[in-house]
């Protein structure tokens, strides 16, 4: 079956002390740190791109899951590779032509190819890239409007969950937004096993906790 892979949101955390909030993390129990990358275009949000990318790569070994949310995600395939990028997972609203050859070009760059889709964006969208002769190895439904941390679960995108489950049972499927305690049973049982986890993580006394609860969640 599949496993299990929390991964903790960075926006969450303090950007002034990226490193230590992610070897706190990572002792806590993540398995991945998800890096939101933001272009200020396709999202109304700025972040970090690969040069803090490239910083945080000197201090951990750490698989680095970036979540691209970038009008146009060829241009950062070098650089992110470049920086120490582990995946690659670009938005499917902005690759609906040119997908094919960003998979190819990721893997080239040695990461890990995946694709995200927006709540508005039907589920049949990513079936191409996931059936593909070089297809993506992990396929993120947005549980929110992608941009900022903090904002409210939509469960009524479980059914997404559902179906790629059902189509793709080993397929990695991730949750993005506003996942925590109250919901992780909805999402794991969908069958979600990549959870990323922005508020609920940095905002507990007891990241550590929280983490284990998610995980525990996902391997019932
Ligand atoms: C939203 C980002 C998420 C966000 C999750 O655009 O893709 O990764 O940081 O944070 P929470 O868990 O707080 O919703
Ligand atoms: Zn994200």
């Amino acid at each position: 079956g599949v496993t299990p892979n929390i991964a903790p949101s960075m926006l969450s955390a303090d950007f002034a002390n990226l490193s230590s909030e992610a070897h706190r993390i990572l002792n806590s129990g993540a398995d991945w740190l998800h890096m939101d990358v933001m272009d200020g275009h396709f999202v109304p949000n700025l972040t970090i791109g690969a040069p803090v990318i490239e910083s945080l790569r000197k201090h951990t070994t750490a698989y680095l899951d970036c979540h691209m949310m970038v009008t146009n995600p060829l241009d950062y395939v070098e650089p992110l590779g470049k920086a120490g990028a582990s995946g690659f997972t670009f938005h499917v609203e902005t690759s609906k032509d040119n997908w094919q050859e960003l998979i190819q070009m990721i893997k080239s760059h040695g990461m890990r190819p995946g694709v995200a889709l927006n709540p508005g964006t039907p589920i049949g969208e990513v079936y191409p890239l996931v059936e593909a002769e070089k297809p993506v190895e992990m396929v993120l439904v947005m549980t929110v409007e992608p941009g900022f941390g903090g904002q409210k679960f939509m469960p009524e995108m479980m059914d997404k969950v559902r179906i790629l489950r059902k189509r793709y049972p080993l397929l990695d499927i991730e949750v993005d937004g506003g996942l925590g305690p109250s919901n992780i049973d909805m999402a794991a049982s969908a069958g979600a096993n990549c959870i990323v986890a922005g508020s609920s993580v940095f905002g507990a006394s007891e990241p550590a906790e929280v983490i284990s609860l998610l995980r525990s969640s996902v391997q019932k």
